[in-house]
């Protein structure tokens, strides 16, 4: 960043100071500058699988290339991906899902802020999980909604409870966001809970947005989508993608399923930004979805037996505690033990320990007492940061 004071002054539309933002990527970079000065840093702050994107996908694509997808696609995505969407969610989510309710996008956050755009006006109220991914109140809060926190607490496994979601359903509610397996916590919404949030919404006007881009990656049981409940698909918006299924973070690609009419909406608002998702990562999604899923399932295996050995260690060092997560690759430990405020210890952690990791607080108001640590690295990492943990806390507590 340039240090040289500029003649005008910038002037920001005052929605930018409404926009949030991902803690991950500033912890990351905090992290990057005290390499640069020669220390060793274990990094457990960033959400993305450290696998590489399976061959057969990586070959797909630059097949696509040579072959000349290189060129605009339609807004919402190239017609032969939509199908293969299409047939994936209805035999997934057991409900009929066609081509024409599918929007492809690049990555699932643009689903998120695409929804909001087109859903929600100054005043609606969404409500989203506390602590939840960060980019759900960032997003309300830029459109003018108002974001209404559920808290997930550890003591139910971080499942929300539905009475108290069913008391803060107001009329003026418009979108809840649903999240499982969920970030940061690594918790799920047992079915029961789901179909109870459906009665809870009864007839009301209202969308689903549901979250589900960790859904391949839960542990145990069959995950379980609001949209298959009879009555549901039409308010419901299904969030997925390929980044965290088939590490594809970096290739940028998500997509929505939702009505046709609404899905005609965030089209118009994916020709108004992006024009259409890369149509070679398009091909490549083609085979991701239709091709081998044997690296889905080592990938699944390998983040469940990292956490396991990860919470079981981490149990026994003082101060920090941790469920074991039910998906996802993320261990959300308990530090209030320690006695430290969450944004201080993380920053303790970072600097003298050199273990990168993230505040709960970084997730919502609800994460304080918690620390996010990431097990998409190798086992190895993985057990010198405990020693790193173990050490601090020798000393520090
Ligand atoms: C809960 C949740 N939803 C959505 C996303 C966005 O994924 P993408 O990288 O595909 O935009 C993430 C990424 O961290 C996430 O954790």
């Amino acid at each position: 960043m340039t240090t040289t004071a500029l003649e005008h002054e910038l002037i920001l539309a005052r929605r930018m100071s409404r926009l949030g933002t991902e803690t991950a990527f500033e912890v990351l970079n905090k992290a990057r500058a005290l390499e640069r000065q020669g220390r060793s840093i274990i990094h457990l702050e960033i959400g993305e699988p450290d696998f590489d994107t399976p061959a057969n996908i990586v070959d797909a694509a630059v097949d696509a290339l040579r072959a000349g997808w290189t060129h605009y696609g339609p807004s919402a995505g190239l017609p032969e991906l939509r199908i293969a969407i299409a047939e994936h969610v209805s035999r997934s989510r057991g409900v009929e899902v066609s081509p024409d309710e599918v929007v492809v996008v690049p990555g699932g956050k643009p689903i998120l802020f695409f929804a909001m755009l087109a859903l929600i006006d100054k005043g609606d109220e969404v409500i989203y999980p506390d602590p939840g991914f960060p980019i759900y109140e960032s997003m309300v809060n830029y459109v003018g909604g108002t974001a209404v926190p559920i808290a997930l607490r550890e003591e139910r496994g971080f499942a929300m409870d539905v009475d108290e979601l069913a008391a803060l359903i107001t009329d003026r509610t418009r979108v809840i966001i649903l999240n499982s397996p969920q970030n940061p916590t690594g918790g799920i919404l047992p079915r029961a809970d789901i179909e109870r949030t459906a009665q809870a919404i009864g007839k009301r006007n209202l969308f689903v947005l549901s979250d589900e881009i960790y859904c391949r990656l839960q542990f145990e049981g069959e995950p379980f989508s609001i949209m298959s409940i009879p009555g549901m698909k039409e308010r419901t918006i299904l969030l997925d993608g390929f980044s965290k299924t088939y590490a594809m973070t970096g290739w940028r690609m998500g997509y929505g399923v939702m009505r046709a009419d609404l899905a005609a909406h965030i089209t118009r608002l994916m020709t108004n930004s992006n024009s259409c998702t890369a149509s070679f990562t398009q091909i490549a999604g083609i085979e991701a979805l239709r091709g081998d899923q044997g690296a889905v399932d080592l990938m699944r295996a390998e983040f469940e037996r990292r956490s396991r050995t990860f919470v079981e260690r981490l149990n026994r060092i003082r101060g920090f505690s941790a469920l074991m997560p039910k998906g996802a690759f993320y261990v959300f430990a308990n530090t209030m033990k320690t006695g430290w405020e969450s944004k201080r210890l993380a920053d303790a952690l970072l600097e003298e320990a050199g273990v990168a990791a993230l505040s709960g607080t970084s997730f919502g108001k609800h994460g304080q007492g918690f620390i996010r640590f990431s097990v998409a690295n190798s086992m190895e990492n993985l057990m010198e940061a405990l020693d790193r943990i173990d050490a601090w806390s020798q000393k520090r507590l």
